[in-house]
């Protein structure tokens, strides 16, 4: 009788490591590799709201847009007296840099608008280098956003007219 505990308590682990494992399929799908910094890169996108814009749907969905389509760019374009900008695709952008030059070109990487680029100044580099390896954690995506539109050209894609008015402007 006893002989069978240790299997069935075995096989009882078993089930349960199996459940967990499933439960996490998801977040274990975009991470190959246990290293901390990459969870603490994943955090730092999150309160650094990186997806708010270069996730597409991120602020209309209220953030619920699966991990798989985080930081692939979007191709809404943003308006303004700058001319028309797209959020990059970080996961492309970060597989043609490799670490160290992402830590020396955050420093003193200056965007146009709305980019908030002073943020990324705040960063320490242990900061800069956990987001640099979550975002290659993600599977790659090739997808391109559109190129930047000059000011007073028309953008071609739908856009978001991001200049402030005045309350009694009709148009
Ligand atoms: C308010 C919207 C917005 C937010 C929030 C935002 N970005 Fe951006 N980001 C953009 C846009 C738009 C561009 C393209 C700017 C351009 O074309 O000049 C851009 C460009 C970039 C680039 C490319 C810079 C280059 O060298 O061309 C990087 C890297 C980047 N963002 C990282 C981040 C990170 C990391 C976060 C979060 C900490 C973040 N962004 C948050 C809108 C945003």
């Amino acid at each position: 009788m006893t002989k069978w505990i240790l299997p069935a308590a075995l096989a009882a682990f078993g089930i349960v490591a199996f459940v967990a494992a499933g439960m996490d399929l998801t977040r274990a799908s975009v991470r190959s590799t246990s290293d901390p910094s990459i969870e603490r890169g994943r955090y730092l996108v999150l309160i650094g709201g990186c997806n708010d814009c270069h996730t597409p749907d991120y602020v209309a969905r209220d953030g619920e847009v699966p991990e798989a389509r985080w930081l692939v760019g979007d191709a809404l374009g943003r308006t303004g007296p700058w001319g028309t900008t797209y959020p990059t695709n970080l996961r492309r952008y970060f597989s043609e840099m490799d670490e160290d030059t992402w830590v020396d070109h955050a420093r003193t990487l200056k965007t146009r608008p709305p980019m908030p680029w002073f943020n990324l100044r705040v960063f320490t580099e242990s900061d800069l280098r956990a987001l640099y390896r979550y975002v290659r954690s993600l599977p790659a995506d090739d997808t391109r956003v559109p190129d930047y539109v000059p000011p007073g050209q028309q953008p071609r894609t739908p856009h978001v007219i991001m200049t402030p008015r005045l309350p009694d402007q009709r148009k």
